[in-house]
């Protein structure tokens, strides 16, 4: 493949940029009264809107140009397909056959991998219809009443962030938690809460290696055993999710409380496989199959939609668009909605993750930026906290908004008012003030000259700042797992175009390998000189104060 920069259609977009840079969506929407119509779509209840965006129709046709000559549909057709687009691990990238609700057959290997995933779908339903019955019971007979989720990255995030997100959802009587630091504090707060009776632990690892996740799982087996006495109720309290079957029984889970998934499932995509039973123990199987069905409705659009109404194809050129001409280089995830809390964390590591790369998928450097750093949190709390930045400061933040019509909480008047922040900061983002502007509102104030040009100077805003806005009826099963799906694609989309490997991580693996390294030396009391002076200086430090 070519490096994007050596595609004719980099050269023409850099060039189309520098007689749109200065363009004011406020003139694009002025001249058109049909600019919204022309730049928003539909997909199901959700309504992406991409009209505020400072793009023309020859920005999205060259940008749609970019795309094909990477070969956009070629890779996603080959994705689909179950084809090793993951060049470094040799594995398929196949998160789509999870919630491939058309049974299909996807073939890896010279094997359908649909009924094995159907397989595990069936055993997670049974599993929650017998916690949730009451039919499981802990090692003195009573029903489950708590489930921490112990997994870190992909294997804690994702269900963290839709078991908050379907709060609404949740079956009574169960209540979820998750442990991930390694800082024993993590562990030893949940645990006060609890009983050992009651409570069923989830080791969430799709390697059943991770650091993190290991010495989480023995602390609570520990803590486990000194309340139950034997190791008779431990296949009544832990249950295992993970690739990894030669692990999970060494560990001491029988096999037959593993819940398994594939290489080709990544740790950042594995929320639909059994990495989500925390999820469907938390809001009950079906509200899970139905975030399945909402990731098909999704799916289907990216595979068979033209990339002129392909919402995920047109999430990702935008973030291109300003990423690699703009120069910007990070983009916000602003939900209007409380549950959606953790979507920004979530996508921190689904997108920063999979598309934090500089080299291509045959190992040459880029000579283009790559991934953006992703960031953000609910509406209004970053009003009053970050977007004056966003505003006024001197760099370009592309902002997703999203929000729900219909609350699940009706409260006077606060739906309404929360909206009215998501309208009103797209439109000022997008307006601005000028100065002149704002100095007629200053008009009748009485001040002098001095003081009015001042002032009207910093009450002037630039506008032209780029927002997407999502809008859906509802925040429910499907709805989220359609959302999810759309950023996933999203990011396959510009790594597609960047040309890099969005499925693998060797980044962090290299930190994995080190901090291992350097856990061994603590043990000693000697101090280590083997590393650079301030790594050396910290261990040693580190180990006078720790004391003994
Ligand atoms: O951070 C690296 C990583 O490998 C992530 O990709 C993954 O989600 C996380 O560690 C946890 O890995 P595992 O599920 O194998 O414990």
């Amino acid at each position: 493949m070519p490096l994007m920069t050596e595609l004719p259609a980099h050269a023409a977009l850099a060039e189309h940029h520098k007689t749109v840079q200065h363009l004011h969506m406020r003139e694009l929407f002025a001249a058109d009264p049909q600019r919204f119509a022309r730049h928003s779509l539909r997909l199901g209840d959700i309504l992406f809107d991409y009209s505020k965006n400072r793009i023309t129709n020859e920005t999205m046709g060259l940008l749609f140009d970019l795309a094909r000559q990477a070969g956009v549909e070629a890779r996603r057709d080959a994705m689909f397909a179950g084809a090793k687009i993951n060049r470094t691990e040799d594995r398929a990238v196949l998160h789509v056959a999870l919630r491939n609700r058309s049974n299909r057959p996807i073939v890896v290997d010279g094997r359908d991998v649909m009924p094995e995933v159907n397989k595990v779908l069936n055993q997670m339903r049974i599993f929650c219809g017998r916690i949730h019955s009451g039919q499981w019971k802990g090692y003195t007979g009573k029903r489950i009443t708590d489930v921490v989720n112990i997994g870190i990255g992909g294997s804690d995030l994702g269900p963290q962030m839709a078991s908050l997100a379907l709060a609404h959802y949740a079956v009574p009587g169960i209540t979820p938690h998750f442990v991930s630091n390694v800082d024993g504090t993590h562990m030893v707060e949940t645990l006060k809460r609890l009983s050992a009776e009651t409570t069923l632990f989830i080791i969430a690892s799709k390697t059943f290696t991770t650091l993190e996740t290991m010495a989480n799982a023995h602390a609570a087996r520990d803590w486990f055993l000194a309340q139950a006495g034997d190791e008779a109720g431990v296949a009544k309290h832990f249950v295992a999710l993970s690739t990894n079957a030669k692990a999970v029984a060494a560990f001491g889970i029988d096999t037959a409380n593993m819940f398994a998934f594939w290489d080709w499932v990544g740790g950042r995509y594995s929320l639909w496989s059994a990495i989500g039973l925390t999820i469907a123990l938390t809001v009950g199987f079906d509200h899970f199959e139905a975030m399945l069905e909402g990731a098909f409705l999704a799916d289907e659009h990216f595979r068979t939609t033209p990339l002129e109404r392909n919402i995920p194809i047109i999430m990702g050129l935008l973030g291109l668009w300003y990423n690699n001409y703009f120069g910007a280089q990070t983009q916000a995830i602003l939900p209007y909605d409380q549950y959606l809390t953790r979507f920004a964390a979530y996508f921190q590591q689904g997108d920063m993750e999979s598309n934090g790369k500089s080299v291509t998928t045959d190992g040459r450097a880029v000579d283009y930026s790559t991934g953006p750093v992703i960031w953000g949190e609910p509406g209004t709390n970053g009003q009053h906290a970050f977007y004056q930045l966003i505003h006024q400061g001197t760099r370009l933040i592309p902002c997703d908004f999203l929000a729900a019509a219909q609350t699940q909480n009706p409260l006077g008047r606060h739906q309404d008012m929360l909206l009215s922040n998501f309208f009103a900061q797209t439109e000022a983002l997008m307006k601005g003030k000028t100065a002149d502007e704002a100095r007629a509102e200053l008009a009748d104030s009485g001040l002098d000259e001095d003081r009015l040009a001042l002032l009207s100077q910093a009450k002037a805003f630039s506008g032209n700042r780029p927002t997407n806005s999502f809008l859906y009826e509802k925040l429910d099963p499907k709805t989220l797992g359609t959302l999810i799906a759309l950023y996933e694609h999203k990011i396959f989309s510009q790594g597609t175009i960047w040309d890099i490997n969005s499925y693998d991580q060797m980044g962090v693996e290299l930190g994995k390998v080190l901090a291992g390294t350097i856990l061994t030396e603590l043990s000693g009391v000697e101090p280590v000189a083997g590393h650079d002076s301030s790594t050396n200086g910290l261990i040693n430090y580190y180990k006078e104060l720790r004391g003994e």
